[in-house]
């Protein structure tokens, strides 16, 4: 059986906040990627990004899925934003889990994000007309990013749902997944 459910989708798609109420109605632990990685490296995301760049970043990332889909027991595992854009780690997570897309639109992202100041890739937004500007950037991302996204084995479109209703969602559509 595939024993992890990952939570994937754009940054602020709600995956930190959603991913422990998963794993409490499942009765199981909870993992946030990005953590891991602050973990690991002794510094914030932010830090990393900063110091070393965003391929140092994607090699501890890429590193920690390798380990997380070895743990024998089930889990739920939110992933940044990223994760999936490393075909090795895709190929892994398919294979050990099953991959559930909350998915946003841009709009409601930008809502989510925009005073958060701790996403690299969304930050160094231009002085003038910063609002247009991030929602472009999210738009360009998540245009480049969603056919990865795409291949989730669930998928929910999260803005007209409370959380509880999403949770509620995910967990029936995982239920009937493992059935099948
Ligand atoms: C990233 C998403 C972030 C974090 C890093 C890069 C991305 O995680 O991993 O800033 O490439 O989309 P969240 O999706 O949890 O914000």
């Amino acid at each position: 059986m595939k024993t992890h459910l990952f939570l994937t989708g754009f940054m602020g798609a709600g995956k930190s906040k959603i991913g422990p109420l998963l794993a409490d109605k499942f009765g199981c632990p909870f993992y946030d990627s990005d953590s891991l990685i602050e973990d690991e490296a002794g510094m914030t995301i932010s830090d990393i990004f900063k110091e070393y760049g965003e391929p140092y970043f994607r090699s501890i990332e890429s590193d920690i899925i390798s380990r997380l889909v070895h743990y024998d027991t089930c889990s739920v595992i939110a992933l940044g934003g990223g994760a999936l854009i490393n075909d090795d780690s895709f190929d892994q997570i398919n294979d050990k889990g099953i991959l559930i897309y909350i998915k946003s639109s841009p709009e409601e992202i930008y809502k989510r994000v925009k005073d958060s100041g701790k996403r690299p890739l969304l930050s160094g937004i231009a002085e003038r007309n910063p609002e247009e500007s991030m929602l472009i950037r999210i738009r360009t991302l998540l245009t480049e990013r969603a056919p990865v996204y795409e291949k989730a084995d669930i998928i929910i479109d999260r803005d007209p749902l409370t959380l509880e209703e999403i949770v509620t969602e995910i967990f029936n559509k995982v239920n009937e997944c493992r059935i099948n």
